[in-house]
Protein backbone atom coordinates (compact mmCIF):
# COMPACT_ATOMS: atom_id res chain seq x y z
CA UNK A 1 0.00 0.00 0.00
CA UNK A 2 1.17 3.29 -0.60
CA UNK A 3 2.19 5.93 2.02
CA UNK A 4 -0.77 8.08 1.00
CA UNK A 5 -3.61 5.60 0.52
CA UNK A 6 -2.39 4.29 4.00
CA UNK A 7 -2.23 7.29 5.94
CA UNK A 8 -5.32 8.33 5.17
CA UNK A 9 -6.89 5.28 6.95
CA UNK A 10 -5.57 6.19 10.01
CA UNK A 11 -7.88 7.10 12.83
CA UNK A 12 -7.52 8.24 16.70
CA UNK A 13 -9.09 6.62 19.51
CA UNK A 14 -10.89 9.23 21.96
CA UNK A 15 -10.39 13.14 21.71
CA UNK A 16 -12.11 15.65 24.24
CA UNK A 17 -12.35 19.44 24.53
CA UNK A 18 -10.87 20.51 27.75
CA UNK A 19 -14.13 23.02 29.12
CA UNK A 20 -11.59 24.51 31.46
CA UNK A 21 -8.88 26.05 29.00
CA UNK A 22 -7.52 29.02 30.23
CA UNK A 23 -3.65 29.56 29.53
CA UNK A 24 -2.47 31.90 32.08
CA UNK A 25 1.44 32.37 31.53
CA UNK A 26 1.86 34.20 35.08
CA UNK A 27 -0.21 30.88 37.11
CA UNK A 28 2.07 28.49 34.86
CA UNK A 29 5.20 30.18 35.82
CA UNK A 30 4.20 30.27 39.51
CA UNK A 31 4.43 26.21 39.27
CA UNK A 32 7.33 25.99 37.26
CA UNK A 33 9.41 29.50 37.16
CA UNK A 34 11.75 30.97 35.18
CA UNK A 35 14.08 31.03 37.33
CA UNK A 36 14.29 27.69 37.66
CA UNK A 37 13.55 26.70 33.87
CA UNK A 38 16.59 28.92 32.93
CA UNK A 39 19.27 27.47 35.92
CA UNK A 40 18.49 24.27 34.30
CA UNK A 41 19.31 25.88 30.66
CA UNK A 42 22.29 26.81 32.46
CA UNK A 43 23.81 24.03 34.24
CA UNK A 44 22.62 21.46 30.91
CA UNK A 45 24.14 23.57 28.62
CA UNK A 46 27.07 23.52 30.17
CA UNK A 47 27.21 19.57 29.98
CA UNK A 48 30.08 17.71 28.64
CA UNK A 49 28.85 16.83 24.79
CA UNK A 50 26.09 19.09 24.96
CA UNK A 51 24.47 20.43 22.06
CA UNK A 52 20.64 20.53 21.03
CA UNK A 53 18.58 17.94 19.35
CA UNK A 54 17.89 18.22 15.79
CA UNK A 55 14.21 19.98 14.63
CA UNK A 56 13.43 17.92 11.66
CA UNK A 57 11.04 19.07 8.91
CA UNK A 58 8.41 16.07 8.32
CA UNK A 59 8.62 17.47 4.90
CA UNK A 60 6.72 14.48 3.26
CA UNK A 61 4.09 13.35 5.60
CA UNK A 62 3.06 17.39 5.75
CA UNK A 63 2.89 17.35 2.29
CA UNK A 64 0.33 13.96 2.73
CA UNK A 65 -1.66 15.48 5.11
CA UNK A 66 -2.46 18.85 3.75
CA UNK A 67 -0.45 20.95 6.99
CA UNK A 68 2.03 23.63 6.24
CA UNK A 69 5.00 22.51 8.02
CA UNK A 70 5.66 19.54 10.57
CA UNK A 71 8.32 20.21 13.24
CA UNK A 72 9.90 16.86 14.34
CA UNK A 73 12.50 17.42 18.06
CA UNK A 74 14.79 14.38 17.86
CA UNK A 75 15.39 13.34 20.71
CA UNK A 76 17.09 10.39 19.46
CA UNK A 77 20.20 12.25 19.73
CA UNK A 78 19.91 13.41 23.47
CA UNK A 79 23.45 13.04 25.05
CA UNK A 80 24.42 9.09 23.87
CA UNK A 81 20.73 8.06 26.32
CA UNK A 82 18.55 7.99 23.29
CA UNK A 83 15.49 10.06 25.19
CA UNK A 84 14.66 13.17 26.12
CA UNK A 85 14.63 11.84 29.93
CA UNK A 86 18.53 12.28 29.83
CA UNK A 87 17.44 15.88 30.54
CA UNK A 88 15.90 15.23 33.84
CA UNK A 89 16.60 12.41 36.33
CA UNK A 90 20.63 13.11 35.60
CA UNK A 91 19.54 16.98 36.52
CA UNK A 92 17.67 16.32 39.47
CA UNK A 93 20.36 13.98 40.99
CA UNK A 94 23.03 17.01 40.68
CA UNK A 95 20.90 19.68 41.88
CA UNK A 96 19.53 17.53 45.19
CA UNK A 97 22.64 15.85 46.12
CA UNK A 98 24.10 18.85 46.18
CA UNK A 99 27.94 17.85 46.16
CA UNK A 100 27.50 14.99 48.68
CA UNK A 101 28.38 12.32 47.24
CA UNK A 102 28.00 9.86 50.16
CA UNK A 103 24.20 9.36 49.46
CA UNK A 104 22.85 6.44 47.57
CA UNK A 105 20.21 7.28 44.79
CA UNK A 106 16.74 5.18 44.49
CA UNK A 107 14.24 5.64 41.80
CA UNK A 108 11.65 3.58 39.76
CA UNK A 109 11.79 3.80 36.14
CA UNK A 110 9.64 2.67 32.92
CA UNK A 111 13.38 2.33 31.56
CA UNK A 112 14.91 6.04 30.10
CA UNK A 113 14.32 7.75 33.57
CA UNK A 114 15.89 5.54 35.28
CA UNK A 115 19.06 5.67 32.36
CA UNK A 116 19.51 9.24 33.13
CA UNK A 117 19.39 8.96 36.97
CA UNK A 118 22.11 6.19 36.86
CA UNK A 119 24.20 8.66 34.48
CA UNK A 120 23.64 11.45 36.62
CA UNK A 121 24.52 8.84 39.62
CA UNK A 122 27.61 8.21 37.46
CA UNK A 123 29.05 11.37 36.40
CA UNK A 124 28.36 12.53 40.19
CA UNK A 125 29.90 9.01 41.67
CA UNK A 126 26.98 7.82 43.75
CA UNK A 127 25.62 4.61 43.91
CA UNK A 128 22.34 4.06 42.49
CA UNK A 129 19.89 1.64 43.04
CA UNK A 130 16.62 1.15 40.12
CA UNK A 131 13.48 -0.93 41.02
CA UNK A 132 11.84 -1.85 37.21
CA UNK A 133 8.80 -3.71 36.94
CA UNK A 134 8.18 -7.12 35.36
CA UNK A 135 7.29 -5.25 31.81
CA UNK A 136 10.97 -3.53 31.76
CA UNK A 137 12.90 -5.34 29.32
CA UNK A 138 16.40 -7.18 30.06
CA UNK A 139 17.70 -4.90 27.34
CA UNK A 140 16.46 -1.65 29.20
CA UNK A 141 18.12 -3.18 32.55
CA UNK A 142 21.24 -4.27 31.11
CA UNK A 143 21.89 -0.68 30.00
CA UNK A 144 21.16 0.77 33.32
CA UNK A 145 23.47 -1.76 34.55
CA UNK A 146 26.26 0.07 31.91
CA UNK A 147 25.94 3.22 33.95
CA UNK A 148 27.12 1.63 36.97
CA UNK A 149 23.37 1.06 38.68
CA UNK A 150 22.05 -1.89 40.73
CA UNK A 151 18.74 -3.08 39.00
CA UNK A 152 16.16 -4.54 41.25
CA UNK A 153 13.17 -6.45 39.00
CA UNK A 154 9.65 -6.16 41.14
CA UNK A 155 6.96 -8.22 40.52
CA UNK A 156 3.85 -6.68 39.32
CA UNK A 157 3.90 -3.33 37.42
CA UNK A 158 5.40 0.19 37.61
CA UNK A 159 3.33 1.38 40.49
CA UNK A 160 4.34 -1.42 42.08
CA UNK A 161 7.94 -0.87 41.33
CA UNK A 162 7.69 2.58 42.77
CA UNK A 163 5.85 1.43 45.89
CA UNK A 164 8.52 -1.00 46.55
CA UNK A 165 11.30 2.15 45.76
CA UNK A 166 9.25 4.01 48.05
CA UNK A 167 9.66 1.38 50.92
CA UNK A 168 13.77 0.22 50.58
CA UNK A 169 14.41 4.13 50.40
CA UNK A 170 12.36 4.90 53.52
CA UNK A 171 13.96 2.05 55.33
CA UNK A 172 17.70 2.18 54.08
CA UNK A 173 17.68 6.36 53.98
CA UNK A 174 18.51 6.52 49.80
CA UNK A 175 17.66 9.87 48.28
CA UNK A 176 14.71 8.76 46.14
CA UNK A 177 14.97 11.07 42.47
CA UNK A 178 11.07 9.91 40.94
CA UNK A 179 9.43 11.99 38.07
CA UNK A 180 6.29 11.77 39.74
CA UNK A 181 5.01 13.83 42.82
CA UNK A 182 3.55 13.25 45.30
CA UNK A 183 2.16 15.35 48.40
CA UNK A 184 5.42 16.31 50.45
CA UNK A 185 7.55 15.12 47.52
CA UNK A 186 7.54 17.70 44.90
CA UNK A 187 11.18 19.55 44.72
CA UNK A 188 12.46 16.42 42.77
CA UNK A 189 9.89 16.10 40.25
CA UNK A 190 10.29 19.90 39.93
CA UNK A 191 13.90 20.07 39.13
CA UNK A 192 12.90 17.38 36.74
CA UNK A 193 10.46 19.33 34.70
CA UNK A 194 12.86 22.02 34.77
CA UNK A 195 15.90 19.56 33.04
CA UNK A 196 13.07 18.56 30.31
CA UNK A 197 11.91 22.43 29.52
CA UNK A 198 15.39 22.76 27.67
CA UNK A 199 13.62 20.82 24.82
CA UNK A 200 11.12 24.19 24.20
CA UNK A 201 14.26 26.97 24.95
CA UNK A 202 15.80 24.48 21.74
CA UNK A 203 13.15 24.74 19.78
CA UNK A 204 12.44 28.47 20.54
CA UNK A 205 15.79 29.16 18.84
CA UNK A 206 15.32 26.68 16.19
CA UNK A 207 11.93 27.84 14.87
CA UNK A 208 13.63 30.75 13.69
CA UNK A 209 10.68 32.92 12.72
CA UNK A 210 8.02 30.58 12.32
CA UNK A 211 5.26 30.22 14.48
CA UNK A 212 3.60 27.26 15.82
CA UNK A 213 0.33 26.54 15.62
CA UNK A 214 -0.07 23.58 17.17
CA UNK A 215 1.94 21.26 19.86
CA UNK A 216 1.33 17.76 20.20
CA UNK A 217 2.50 16.02 23.93
CA UNK A 218 3.05 12.93 24.47
CA UNK A 219 1.69 11.77 28.53
CA UNK A 220 2.55 9.26 30.56
CA UNK A 221 2.38 11.13 33.74
CA UNK A 222 2.34 14.37 32.43
CA UNK A 223 5.23 15.25 33.01
CA UNK A 224 7.35 15.93 30.03
CA UNK A 225 4.25 17.71 28.86
CA UNK A 226 3.78 19.84 31.40
CA UNK A 227 7.34 20.94 31.05
CA UNK A 228 7.05 22.11 27.49
CA UNK A 229 3.86 23.94 28.66
CA UNK A 230 6.00 25.69 30.80
CA UNK A 231 8.89 26.29 28.10
CA UNK A 232 5.80 27.44 26.03
CA UNK A 233 5.38 30.52 28.62
CA UNK A 234 8.79 31.20 29.43
CA UNK A 235 9.85 31.10 25.64
CA UNK A 236 7.30 32.22 23.06
CA UNK A 237 5.49 35.35 23.01
CA UNK A 238 2.28 33.46 21.63
CA UNK A 239 0.13 30.41 22.93
CA UNK A 240 -0.18 27.32 20.29
CA UNK A 241 -2.94 25.02 20.52
CA UNK A 242 -2.14 22.57 22.87
CA UNK A 243 -2.98 18.74 22.54
CA UNK A 244 -2.15 15.48 25.10
CA UNK A 245 -2.01 12.55 23.09
CA UNK A 246 -1.81 9.11 25.54
CA UNK A 247 -2.48 5.27 24.54
CA UNK A 248 -5.88 4.71 24.49
CA UNK A 249 -5.52 2.25 27.33
CA UNK A 250 -3.73 4.50 29.84
CA UNK A 251 -5.59 8.15 29.11
CA UNK A 252 -5.05 9.26 32.52
CA UNK A 253 -4.75 13.00 31.70
CA UNK A 254 -7.78 12.58 29.48
CA UNK A 255 -9.79 11.18 32.23
CA UNK A 256 -8.74 13.97 34.33
CA UNK A 257 -9.39 16.65 32.32
CA UNK A 258 -12.83 15.38 31.56
CA UNK A 259 -13.15 14.95 35.18
CA UNK A 260 -11.73 18.27 35.96
CA UNK A 261 -9.84 16.85 38.97
CA UNK A 262 -7.17 13.78 39.01
CA UNK A 263 -8.69 10.73 37.94
CA UNK A 264 -6.97 6.95 38.33
CA UNK A 265 -7.90 4.93 35.52
CA UNK A 266 -7.08 1.22 35.82
CA UNK A 267 -4.59 -0.28 32.60
CA UNK A 268 -6.40 -3.32 31.80
CA UNK A 269 -3.55 -4.09 29.04
CA UNK A 270 -0.08 -2.51 28.91
CA UNK A 271 0.68 -0.51 26.29
CA UNK A 272 3.47 -1.31 23.77
CA UNK A 273 4.26 2.58 24.35
CA UNK A 274 5.64 1.82 27.94
CA UNK A 275 6.86 5.01 29.08
CA UNK A 276 3.18 6.26 28.65
CA UNK A 277 1.34 3.62 30.17
CA UNK A 278 0.92 5.31 33.20
CA UNK A 279 -2.36 4.83 35.85
CA UNK A 280 -2.66 8.51 36.94
CA UNK A 281 -0.98 12.00 36.31
CA UNK A 282 1.28 13.19 38.76
CA UNK A 283 0.50 16.46 40.89
CA UNK A 284 2.57 18.97 40.01
CA UNK A 285 2.29 18.55 36.14
CA UNK A 286 -1.80 18.39 36.78
CA UNK A 287 -1.44 21.87 38.33
CA UNK A 288 -0.08 22.87 35.08
CA UNK A 289 -1.72 20.64 32.09
CA UNK A 290 -5.38 21.60 33.37
CA UNK A 291 -6.45 24.33 32.42
CA UNK A 292 -3.46 25.35 29.98
CA UNK A 293 -3.96 21.84 27.77
CA UNK A 294 -6.88 22.91 25.16
CA UNK A 295 -7.50 19.20 23.67
CA UNK A 296 -6.48 15.96 24.76
CA UNK A 297 -6.65 12.51 21.91
CA UNK A 298 -5.79 8.84 21.96
CA UNK A 299 -4.52 6.60 19.70
CA UNK A 300 -3.82 2.73 19.59
CA UNK A 301 -1.48 0.81 19.32
CA UNK A 302 -2.24 -0.39 16.15
CA UNK A 303 -0.13 2.41 14.38
CA UNK A 304 3.45 2.00 16.65
CA UNK A 305 5.86 -0.51 14.40
CA UNK A 306 3.97 1.23 11.03
CA UNK A 307 5.23 4.54 12.07
CA UNK A 308 8.68 3.07 13.71
CA UNK A 309 9.38 2.04 9.55
CA UNK A 310 8.71 4.95 8.25
CA UNK A 311 10.43 7.32 10.06
CA UNK A 312 13.00 4.50 9.47
CA UNK A 313 12.48 4.73 5.85
CA UNK A 314 12.72 8.13 5.25
CA UNK A 315 8.61 7.84 4.22
CA UNK A 316 7.88 11.16 6.45
CA UNK A 317 11.19 13.61 6.06
CA UNK A 318 14.40 13.87 3.60
CA UNK A 319 16.48 12.02 6.22
CA UNK A 320 15.59 8.54 8.32
CA UNK A 321 14.67 9.22 11.29
CA UNK A 322 15.29 6.56 14.50
CA UNK A 323 12.08 6.71 16.34
CA UNK A 324 11.07 4.57 19.09
CA UNK A 325 7.81 3.50 20.59
CA UNK A 326 6.90 6.67 22.58
CA UNK A 327 8.12 8.62 19.77
CA UNK A 328 5.08 7.62 16.92
CA UNK A 329 1.82 8.86 19.28
CA UNK A 330 2.83 12.33 18.06
CA UNK A 331 2.31 11.22 14.11
CA UNK A 332 -0.52 8.61 14.75
CA UNK A 333 -2.74 11.61 16.41
CA UNK A 334 -1.74 14.20 13.84
CA UNK A 335 -2.73 11.82 11.03
CA UNK A 336 -5.77 10.60 12.80
CA UNK A 337 -6.83 14.01 13.66
CA UNK A 338 -6.15 15.43 10.10
CA UNK A 339 -7.93 12.39 8.47
CA UNK A 340 -11.36 13.87 10.31
CA UNK A 341 -13.35 17.30 8.92
CA UNK A 342 -15.13 17.75 11.80
CA UNK A 343 -12.48 17.74 14.78
CA UNK A 344 -9.50 19.34 11.93
CA UNK A 345 -11.99 21.91 12.18
CA UNK A 346 -12.66 22.34 15.56
CA UNK A 347 -9.15 22.30 16.20
CA UNK A 348 -8.27 24.98 13.40
CA UNK A 349 -5.86 22.55 11.89
CA UNK A 350 -5.30 23.31 8.00
CA UNK A 351 -2.97 24.28 5.17
CA UNK A 352 -1.34 27.16 6.97
CA UNK A 353 -0.87 25.23 10.49
CA UNK A 354 2.68 25.18 11.35
CA UNK A 355 2.53 21.34 14.02
CA UNK A 356 5.43 20.57 16.50
CA UNK A 357 5.58 16.94 17.41
CA UNK A 358 7.72 15.35 20.17
CA UNK A 359 10.26 12.11 18.69
CA UNK A 360 10.52 11.49 22.83
CA UNK A 361 12.81 8.31 22.19
CA UNK A 362 15.30 6.50 19.57
CA UNK A 363 16.18 2.95 19.88
CA UNK A 364 16.41 3.48 23.85
CA UNK A 365 14.96 -0.73 23.67
CA UNK A 366 17.11 -1.98 21.10
CA UNK A 367 15.48 -5.50 21.38
CA UNK A 368 11.65 -3.47 21.16
CA UNK A 369 12.97 -1.35 18.08
CA UNK A 370 14.53 -4.41 16.09
CA UNK A 371 10.77 -6.20 16.63
CA UNK A 372 9.15 -3.27 15.67
CA UNK A 373 11.33 -2.58 12.69
CA UNK A 374 10.88 -6.55 11.16
CA UNK A 375 6.78 -7.08 11.74
C1 LIG B 1 10.14 7.28 26.66
C2 LIG B 1 9.11 8.05 27.37
N1 LIG B 1 8.87 7.87 28.65
C3 LIG B 1 7.92 8.57 29.29
C4 LIG B 1 7.16 9.48 28.65
C5 LIG B 1 6.13 10.19 29.40
O1 LIG B 1 6.67 11.23 30.14
P1 LIG B 1 5.89 11.70 31.42
O2 LIG B 1 5.75 10.49 32.31
O3 LIG B 1 6.73 12.76 32.00
O4 LIG B 1 4.56 12.17 30.97
C6 LIG B 1 7.40 9.70 27.31
C7 LIG B 1 6.66 10.64 26.54
O5 LIG B 1 5.67 11.13 26.86
C8 LIG B 1 8.39 8.97 26.67
O6 LIG B 1 8.65 9.14 25.38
Amino acid sequence: MSLNSEVLNWKYKNFLENKNNKFIKSEILKILSSETIDKAYNTISKWDGYSPTPLISLNKLNEKIKINKIFYKDESKRFHLKSFKALGGAYAVEKIIKGNNKKIISTATAGNHGRSVAWGSQKNSLECKIFISEFVSESRAEVMRSFGADVIRVKGNYEDSLNECIEQSNKNKWQIVQDVAWEDYKLVPKLTMAGYSVMMKEISEQIKNEKISHVILQAGVGGMAAAMVAGIARYLEYVPKIIIVEPDSAACVLESVKEGKIKKISIEKESIMGGMSCGEVSLLPWEILRNSVNFCVTVSDDYISKTVKHLANGDFSDEKIIGGECSTPGIASLVGLSNDDEVKNKINLNESSNVLLFGCEGDADEALYQKLLSE
